[in-house]
């Protein structure tokens, strides 16, 4: 066997980014492109010590779950690799990643994973979408000037940074999505606008930023560059104001680095109030250009339904003389907090960035949450709260992002001792290796995933532990 020989192997199961293992000659095979149960032939990509690249050349025994998918750039942009997999199965696959994070990363076997509770919309469900301006992907068999090839406005193709699909629809999000993406793309071509890359260190656009409100009707538009070009930016925010009404504010995000990244370093706001606005349930969230909001408004909805029915469900009583705390870790623009408010005597909520501190605290201030804090902080340095208030039952919340929690985090967690820790992942590998630190003083309650994101590999799922008496 060697890079570039062909074989032919049997796809056992799907791992974590949609690759399948197989085996051949006793050697693990990863393989791209195809789904579990399907024997392909494979070619080499790379030989590696303990396991074997491979890329699907064709598939001899097919699986009876394939479809056809529905996006034209499937198989190419790294967006939706599962949109070839029927979505009833999916969701069979997204619980078999839970099960086998917990089991291979952290030891603990025996846990009930609930079904995987899946999403009412299979497409159009993103709040959220941010598409990037490189050189262009090309497509063989197309031919392109040679201003079409430096200009792309779409997403990435897996492992290629340097250029981008240039798309003229994507399912993720809806079609207004779709005819912005579109307009901006051709407005910026035609006046030439040149596009940032690591090489071309004086390009000015870097990406475009689309938000959409599910449970109102505000939306959100960012175009994000290198600096402020005042005509040019005036100009297509008056057009975009003309064309789409429904857009209620247009903000330029500036982000000078000589880096990929997007992170603003000002952001101006050219028409409207430079954030939208968003409900859940009876309560309103603010939700500005570089703010975390949960990307799938109406699976979010059945999050916090979660943690509310756990809450209400667990006699969590409103009578304050009980004296309950809740600790809600990376709390963003402050949803989970303000969210659970009601069942706590009071809440402390700590948060890195300082725009979602300032926003979170203005959420509290619209729903009329007094019994909240909101505290910038890093969470990687550890956190504590006051020794009276550790006295309190308390309840710890973290949603951490995909890396999870630092140790140090993890100890001030375990000097705390909560009666109650809640873990919100969107990536159950980070998760479970968090909570082998916690398995000795707590016995996990209830593990439920949720689609998030259907069509992708990605999974959010909830783990509740309460401490082991
Ligand atoms: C997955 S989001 C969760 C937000 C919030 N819980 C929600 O549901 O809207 C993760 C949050 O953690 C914040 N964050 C990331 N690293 C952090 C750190 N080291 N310390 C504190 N906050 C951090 C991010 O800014 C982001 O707001």
């Amino acid at each position: 066997m060697k890079k570039g020989s062909l074989i032919i192997v049997k796809a056992e199961k799907m791992i974590n980014q949609g690759l399948c293992l197989g085996r051949i000659e006793g050697k693990i095979v990863l393989i791209d492109g195809c789904l579990p149960g399907e024997i392909v032939s494979a070619k080499i990509q790379k030989i590696k010590k303990d396991y074997i690249e491979a890329k699907t050349i064709e598939i001899i025994e097919k699986s009876t779950s394939r479809i056809n998918p529905v996006c034209k750039y499937f198989g190419f942009c790294g967006g939706c690799k599962l949109q070839n997999l029927n979505y009833s199965e999916q969701l069979k696959i997204k619980k078999s990643f839970v099960e086998e994070a917990f089991e291979r990363t952290s030891k603990i076997f025996d846990i009930n994973v609930n079904n995987v509770i899946g999403s009412d919309d299979e497409f159009f469900y993103r709040n959220k979408m941010e598409f990037s301006f490189a050189k262009r992907w090309m497509f063989e068999g197309i031919s392109y000037s040679v201003k079409e090839k430096e200009f792309a406005l779409g997403l990435h193709i897996p492992k290629q940074y340097e250029k981008v699909i240039h798309i003229d629809e994507c399912f993720l999000q809806s079609n207004f999505s779709n005819e912005v993406r579109n307009f901006v793309g051709d407005f910026l071509f035609q006046r030439n606008a040149s596009i940032h890359s690591l090489k071309n260190r004086s390009g000015l656009l870097k990406a475009l930023l689309i938000r959409e409100s599910k449970n109102t009707s505000e939306k959100l538009v960012g175009l994000i560059t290198t600096r402020f070009e005042e005509n040019l930016i005036v100009e297509l925010g008056n057009k975009l104001n003309e064309t789409f009404p429904e857009i209620t504010t247009f903000v330029n995000i500036i982000s000078n680095s000589n880096i990929s990244s997007t992170i603003p370093d000002k952001i101006l706001t050219i028409f409207g109030k430079g954030y939208i606005i968003e409900k859940l349930f009876d309560y309103q969230f603010e939700i500005y250009a570089n703010t975390f909001f949960q990307t799938n408004t109406k699976q979010a909805e059945k999050l916090f339904s979660i943690l509310l029915n756990y809450l209400k469900e667990k006699n969590f009583s409103n009578d304050f003389s009980k004296g309950k705390i809740l600790v809600d870790l990376y709390s963003g623009v402050g949803v989970i907090g303000i969210l659970l408010s009601n069942y706590f005597d009071k809440v402390i909520a700590f948060e890195d960035i300082d725009e979602s501190v300032t926003a979170a605290k203005r959420n509290a201030e619209i729903n009329k949450v007094h019994n909240i804090s909101f505290l910038q902080r890093n969470l990687n340095d550890g956190f504590e709260i006051s020794e009276e208030l550790a006295n309190y039952d308390l309840t710890i919340i973290a949603d951490p992002p995909r890396s999870g929690m630092h140790e140090k985090t993890i100890k001030s967690i375990l000097k705390l001792r909560p009666s109650t820790f809640i873990y919100i992942s969107c990536n159950p590998v980070t998760q479970a290796r968090d909570l082998a630190y916690l398995k000795e003083f707590y016995r996990i309650e209830l593990v439920q995933p949720i689609d998030m994101f259907p069509q992708t590999y990605h999974i959010e799922n909830i783990a509740i532990l309460k401490i082991s008496s």
